[in-house]
């Protein structure tokens, strides 16, 4: 029995993607837990590149059977455009299932996710995905599973009730149109027809998979900030990307989880509105952005960055569990004279060492920072962790200490083959 949980330490865009196709080579399973098609997941191999939203990051290897959980917010539109663009470049996909009881993502959802965000003062700055109002449906119990897509009466009856609610929304509180009910349902049944094969009671089939045990890897989407529940709400996703959410998402017993892996990028990166302590903007963050490439996988915006933020990786590591950690992006540091590492928050006066649940006071808080020195050379070619220049190591070695978490891999570029492995993440 083996359960290897991937998940994001900062505010997503870590490189999760890149990290589950290189632990897949040994996992029978890559399992998706939480979110949606918010999600932006890069495979890099041999130059080419791959952007998963949906699909699990370890289709692009094809080992194994990868599993849309029930925790997961499924948009059937976009899940059958990446099955098709996987199928045109000649890969495989009839090892992708998806779990009966996960969420679907209707039209109404993306509609009111826009409107929100339109309407509402203080916007969050959302994927416009309709994550939010699917996950607000599940819980006030008027969602719609992929379970009903194996009945079109039951799916028809439960849209029924959905849309009538929505519409009345839309019209009396936004003063936008209504949906067509008899639109929805042709396109939506469609959808059903090609993917019912793939509809699984996937709950039963991990558990016994890892009694038998079988590797599991659960992927993480979004990350630790972004968290519901412990993100900087309300600038978070609707879901819970921590390890806790594999519990509730798949379907796991927490005893069944042997290792959770914490993906850190080298520095901090946001996408969308909210606070973030260490955020630049001036060349030092310009500079991030342009050299490490930080544009959105799924919305193309500009990311904001920002120097690394341990009070953030300290509570990522806490809430986490976290057993391991892969240090991503690392290549993007060299050429600083220095490099700073933020350990606490000035909040008027008083250290922060962890993050507070007051979002609004994080807006006020003065990064407390370590500065070291820096590298110049480019060590995207380093394939062992004594040919990294002192200075790095150094870096390296202070993240470890303060964590007190050990960097088992440090990723140094986007390709599936660029890595430092320090320690065998699977045991
Ligand atoms: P995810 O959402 O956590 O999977 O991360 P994204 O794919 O949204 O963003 C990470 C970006 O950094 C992608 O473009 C990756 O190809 C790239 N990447 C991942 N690891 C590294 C690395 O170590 N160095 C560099 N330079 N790029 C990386
Ligand atoms: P990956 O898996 C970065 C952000 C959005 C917004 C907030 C809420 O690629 O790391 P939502 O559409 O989820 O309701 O938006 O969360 N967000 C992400 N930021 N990476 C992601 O995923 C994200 N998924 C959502 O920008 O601020
Ligand atoms: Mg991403």
């Amino acid at each position: 029995m083996a359960g290897y949980v991937v998940v994001g330490t900062q505010w997503g865009d870590e490189g999760k993607g890149k990290i589950i196709d290189v632990l897949a080579s040994k996992a029978d399973y890559v399992v998706r837990y939480q979110g949606g098609n918010n999600a932006g997941h890069t495979v890099v191999v041999n130059g080419e590149k791959f952007a998963l939203h949906l699909l699990p990051s370890g289709m692009v290897l094809g080992k194994g059977k990868c599993i849309i959980g029930p925790g997961v917010v499924i948009d059937p539109k976009v899940l059958l455009e990446e099955i098709d663009r996987l199928e045109k470049k000649g890969m495989k996909t009839d090892n992708l299932f998806i779990s009966d009881r996960a969420q679907i993502i209707m039209p109404y959802h993306i509609k009111m996710d826009e409107l929100r965000e339109e309407y509402s003062e203080g916007r969050i700055g959302t994927t416009k995905r309709g994550i939010g109002p699917c996950y607000a449906d599940k819980i006030t119990r008027i969602g719609i599973r992929a379970v009903d897509f194996l009945d079109m009466n039951i799916f028809a009856k439960k849209l029924k009730i959905a849309l009538d609610e929505k519409n009345a929304i839309f019209t009396k509180i936004y003063n936008s149109e209504p949906l067509s009910y008899e639109k929805i349902l042709e396109e939506y049944t469609l959808y059903a027809n090609i993917l019912k094969d793939r509809i699984i009671d996937s709950v039963i089939e991990l558990n016994e998979a890892m009694d038998q045990g079988k590797v599991v890897l659960f992927e993480g989407a979004q990350a630790m900030m972004l968290d519901i529940n412990y993100g900087t709400y309300p600038f978070v996703t609707s879901s819970s990307p921590t390890s806790g959410g594999v519990t509730t998402g798949a379907g796991i017993a927490p005893n069944k989880i042997t290792k959770c892996i914490g993906v850190m990028k080298a520095y901090t990166t946001r996408v969308g509105g909210g606070p973030f302590v260490t955020e630049l903007n001036d060349e030092v963050g310009e500079r991030l952005r342009t050299v490490g490439y930080e544009y959105g996988v799924t919305t193309g915006r500009a990311r904001r960055c920002g120097w690394l933020d341990l009070v953030v990786g300290k509570y990522a590591s806490v809430i986490n569990g976290l057993t391991d950690i892969v240090l991503t992006k690392i290549d993007i540091l060299s050429g600083f004279d220095t490099v700073k590492i933020c350990v606490g928050y000035d909040i008027g006066g008083k250290i922060y060492k962890s993050v507070p649940a007051s979002t609004d006071i994080l807006y006020d808080a003065k990064a407390v920072y370590e500065e070291l020195p820096g590298w110049k050379e480019d060590i995207s070619k380093i394939t062992k962790y004594e040919d990294l220049p002192e200075n790095c190591k150094k870096y390296i070695k202070r993240i470890e200490e303060y964590i007190n978490c050990p960097i088992s891999i440090i990723s140094v570029g986007p390709e599936r083959t660029q890595n430092i492995v320090v320690k065998e993440i699977y045991i």
